[in-house]
């Protein structure tokens, strides 16, 4: 997959694109990505990209030139899929990292400073928000989005199965996880886990999953897709939980 991040910061992207698993990505050739600073496409001559508001009002909002500018020369017309990253966008959730991990190209545009001025909204396809909250910028988002979404691209992750597995992969949150060692501190590993029984084993982690699940995020059970047996485990769970208390 080719990644285009429109940014006035691209130091920003150094540390987390460039350690561990997103590290090897780039090196394995799995996924690329460039970093274009669009301030370089500044037409003015102090490379201004920001201006105040029209109407008046605090902060500074990003000038449409410079973005336009960037994204026409580095993509010569082969955009892939643009995203813009605003908290005003549609929520990103794993549902949206699976849909962008099929794309070929993903062009990115951070804001920056008060937003963007509203002609930019017209280069995307789809405007993201990775949460109800207001950061200082679009980078982290968008390293939220380039690491979500590169970890489900096929070879990123060494063994195949982990993403599989993973919480909110299929709706459900994931089971507890336990390795060496098998004691420690009065707190020892479910005995189930250490019987070499793999169908017990499967049971069990389906069942701790939609226990999870239930608990913690009953919304998220409320919209997954439960077959006869998960609906058996939820019935034992909801038994168990009944009698615990
Ligand atoms: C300080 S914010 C501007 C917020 C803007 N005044 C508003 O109310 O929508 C600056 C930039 O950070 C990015 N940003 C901030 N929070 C974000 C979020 N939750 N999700 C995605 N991008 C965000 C956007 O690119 C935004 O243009």
């Amino acid at each position: 997959m080719d990644i285009f991040v429109f940014t006035i910061f691209p130091e920003m992207f150094e540390g987390p694109l460039n350690t561990s698993i997103m590290q090897k990505a780039r090196e394995r050739g799995l996924v690329s990505i460039q970093m274009v600073d669009y301030r370089l496409y500044a037409p003015s001559k102090h490379k201004n990209v920001d201006d105040s508001p029209y109407g008046g009002g605090a902060g500074m909002v990003i000038k449409p030139e410079p973005v336009y500018y960037a994204l026409e020369d580095r993509l010569q017309g082969d955009y892939g899929k643009v995203l813009l990253m605003t908290p005003q966008g549609e929520k990103f959730s794993q549902e949206m990292a699976k849909e962008l991990a099929g794309e070929e190209r993903l062009s990115i545009i951070c804001g920056h400073y008060e937003g963007f001025d509203e002609r930019i909204r017209k280069l995307a396809h789809q405007e993201v928000s990775i949460g109800d909250y207001v950061l200082t910028g679009g980078e982290i988002p968008a390293v939220v989005i380039i690491d979500a979404v590169s970890r489900l691209i096929p070879g990123v992750l060494g063994e195949e199965e982990s993403a599989r597995f993973d919480s909110h992969y299929d709706g459900l949150l994931e089971h507890p996880q336990y390795t060496r060692p098998r004691e420690f501190r009065g707190m020892s590993v479910p005995d189930v886990l250490l019987s070499g029984n793999h169908e017990e084993i499967r049971r069990w982690r389906r069942k701790e999953s939609l226990r999870r699940t239930l608990l913690r995020r009953p919304d998220l059970l409320d919209r997954a897709k439960l077959c006869r047996e998960d609906e058996v485990l939820v019935a034992e769970i909801l038994n168990e939980e009944r009698t615990e208390k």
